[in-house]
């Protein structure tokens, strides 16, 4: 991530922040902007990263997944809340988990969770990941979406080392 100090910088009426190790994007208003976000987070990631996503209902978790994951030939993403995970062959092995509808520990264990999580081939992205942080290795990055009541939205991606 470019180090630019604290810095306050507009590109499309969108507003960022960036530190060495933060990105707070706010005033998002359209499904485009958040596309972009996304697609931009997607061209740094590398192979053995895991992705945490956090924010409400509806906040658009799954729509950042969906995008960025384009930018590794994956076109068919979808939810994985019923299915826990969903695994995409696109140009790297995509893992996609949704911690939603699990009630326990247990479930993630009896489902590999272990496995998936040292693949080092794979980008893994989870979807409610602090419902659950004991089944949780360290992670590399934590994309926090808010949906504010005036239909606004704010990104921020933290970076951990
Ligand atoms: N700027 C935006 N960013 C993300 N999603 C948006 C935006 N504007 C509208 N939406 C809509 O909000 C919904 C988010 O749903 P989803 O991604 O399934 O949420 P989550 O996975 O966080 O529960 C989608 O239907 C999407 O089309
Ligand atoms: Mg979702």
């Amino acid at each position: 991530m470019t180090n630019l100090g604290y810095a306050k910088v507009s590109n499309n009426n969108i507003n960022f922040f960036v530190n060495m190790e933060k990105q707070r994007f706010s005033n998002i208003k359209t499904e485009e902007a958040t596309k972009r976000i996304a697609r931009d987070f997607a061209s740094r990631l590398k192979k053995g990263d895991i992705v945490l996503l956090e924010g409400n209902l509806g906040a658009g978790k799954t729509f950042f997944v969906k995008e960025a994951v384009k930018s590794f030939a994956v076109d068919e993403a979808a939810s994985p809340t019923f299915s826990i995970v969903n695994e995409y062959d696109g140009n790297v092995k995509i893992y996609h988990f949704d911690f939603y509808r699990i009630k326990k520990e247990r479930e993630l264990y009896d489902i590999g969770i272990d496995e998936y999580l040292s693949d080092e081939e794979a980008i893994t992205f989870i979807e409610w990941a602090e419902l659950f942080p004991n089944a949780l290795p360290e992670y590399s990055y934590l994309v926090k979406i808010l949906l504010l009541k005036n239909g606004l939205r704010e990104i921020t991606i933290s970076k951990k080392d």
